[in-house]
C-alpha cells in the first residue's frame, strides 16, 4: 500500500468514489490488460500458425511468438510489475498460452511434413507404363562367337577341347615338331624370343606334342588359342592372332579320315553347299601335308575381290602326323597314325563376314563390333 501512496494522493477524486478500491482498480486493470493481451496473442498466433503452409513460415511464426524477442516473452517480462497475488494467475495463463501455441506449432509441423511427403511421393511417382530405358548391351566379339561355333562342331564330332601355354619352349614350339635348330622352316615364323630357348608360341601346334605326351590314343582334340609372330601390323598381319589346332591319333587313321572330317567341318560352318579342295603343301610335322581351300562363296569360283581372283580361299593347313613326331611323343608309328590341322581363326571370320582388314578385330570400335 505504501508504495502506491503517490497514486492515492493524486487520484483523490477516484478515491472519493472508490476509497481504498481506487488503488485496486488500477492494479486490477493492469492484470486485465495482460490477460486480454495474452488471449489476443494466442488467437493471432494460432491463426498465423494455421495459415503457415511451409516449414519456413511456421518457424517465422514460432520466433515471432515464442522466440527470445517474441511477443509472449515480451508480455512475460512485464509481469514484474504485477503484485504477488496477481503474478501466479497471469503466470499460469501465460504458461497455458505458451503450451497452446507450442501444441498448435507441433500439429502444424506434422501437417506440413505430411504434405511435403505427399508432394514428394507425387513428384517421384513411377509411371510403370512408360517404356523402359535400355542400358547399352555389349556383344560377343565375332572372333569369340565363331570360335564358339567351331568348338560346337568339333565337340559334336567327339573331339574335346585342350589348352596350353602361350609362352613356350623352343622344344615344344619347334624341335618336337620336327623343326630342328637352324632349319629354314623357322624362317617362315618370325618368332618373338624371350630367351634362347623360350618363345611366344608362333603356332598352336605345340599342343599336339603336349597332348600326345599326356594321353594315349585314341586322341581327338582341338586346341584354340593365341599365337604370336613378329609381324608389322597391316590389313592381313598382326603380331597376335588365333589358331585352332586339331589332332586325331588312333589305329588305322588315314588321309580319307582327314578329308572327310574337315569337309564336314567346312560344310557345318559355311553351309551344306560349301565346296572344298585340298592342295598339296609342306609342313615339317605332317607327311603328306595339304592346305584346304573353300570355294569362294561370293563368286562361286569365278574369281573376285574377296578371293583375290583365285576362286578359292585357303582356311587351314593339315596333314598326316609325321612318324618322327609320333615317335618323339612315345607313340609307335607302326601301330598308330593320325592327322592334324591348324585353322586360322581370323581368316575364317574374315571370309564369313567379308571383313577386309584384320585390324578391325583388335581396335574395339563399337561401330564395327555392333554389326555382329
Ligand atoms: N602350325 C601351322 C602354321 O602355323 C599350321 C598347321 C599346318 C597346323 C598343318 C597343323 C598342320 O596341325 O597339320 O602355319
Amino acid at each position: 500500500m505504501q508504495k502506491f501512496g503517490w497514486y492515492r494522493g493524486r487520484l483523490c477524486l477516484s478515491s472519493l468514489f472508490y476509497g481504498d478500491k481506487g488503488y485496486f482498480y488500477f492494479r486490477y486493470k493492469g492484470e486485465l490488460i495482460m490477460r486480454d493481451q495474452l488471449i489476443a496473442i494466442r488467437k493471432t498466433a494460432e491463426a498465423e500458425i494455421l495459415s503457415a503452409n511451409d516449414t519456413a513460415s511456421l518457424e517465422a511464426a514460432r520466433v515471432k511468438y515464442l522466440g527470445k524477442k517474441g511477443e509472449l516473452t515480451g508480455i512475460l517480462r512485464g509481469m514484474g510489475a504485477l503484485s504477488a497475488d496477481e503474478r501466479p494467475v497471469i503466470g499460469q495463463l501465460a504458461n497455458e498460452v505458451r503450451e497452446a501455441i507450442e501444441t498448435s506449432i507441433a500439429a502444424a509441423a506434422s501437417k506440413i511434413e505430411e504434405k511435403n511427403l505427399q508432394s514428394k511421393l507425387e513428384a517421384e511417382k513411377i509411371d510403370v507404363t512408360l517404356p523402359g530405358k535400355k542400358p547399352p548391351v555389349g556383344k560377343i566379339h565375332p572372333l569369340t562367337s565363331v570360335l564358339g561355333e567351331v568348338e560346337e562342331i568339333f565337340l559334336g564330332m567327339g573331339y574335346s577341347i585342350a589348352s596350353g601355354p602361350e609362352i613356350e619352349t623352343d622344344y615344344y614350339n619347334f624341335e618336337a615338331l620336327n623343326i630342328p635348330k637352324n632349319h629354314p622352316a623357322r624362317d617362315t615364323q618370325d618368332t618373338f624370343y624371350i630367351s634362347d630357348n623360350v618363345v611366344l608360341r608362333t603356332q598352336t601346334s605345340p599342343m599336339q606334342i603336349r597332348t600326345m605326351q599326356k594321353s594315349k590314343p585314341p586322341i581327338r582334340i582341338i586346341a584354340p588359342g593365341r599365337v604370336y609372330r613378329s609381324d608389322a601390323v597391316d590389313a592381313t598381319h598382326s603380331p597376335l592372332f588365333h589358331q585352332i589346332e586339331g589332332l586325331v591319333v588312333d589305329r588305322g587313321i588315314t588321309m580319307a579320315d582327314l578329308k572327310g572330317s574337315l569337309e564336314v567341318f567346312a560344310k557345318r560352318l559355311y553351309g551344306s553347299d560349301t565346296v572344298v579342295r585340298f592342295r598339296p603343301h609342306h609342313f615339317q610335322f605332317t607327311e603328306p601335308s595339304a592346305e584346304m581351300d573353300i570355294r569362294c562363296f561370293m563368286c562361286q569360283g569365278e574369281g573376285c575381290r574377296l578371293c583375290k581372283g583365285e576362286g578359292y580361299i585357303e582356311i587351314l593347313g593339315c596333314g598326316m602326323v609325321h612318324p618322327n613326331v609320333l615317335k618323339i611323343c612315345g607313340i609307335d608309328p607302326d601301330v598308330y597314325s593320325g592327322f592334324a590341322f591348324g585353322i586360322g581363326l581370323e581368316r575364317i571370320v574374315m571370309g564369313r563376314y567379308e571383313i577386309n582388314d584384320l585390324r578391325l578385330f583388335y581396335e574395339n570400335d563399337v561401330r564395327f563390333l555392333r554389326q555382329f
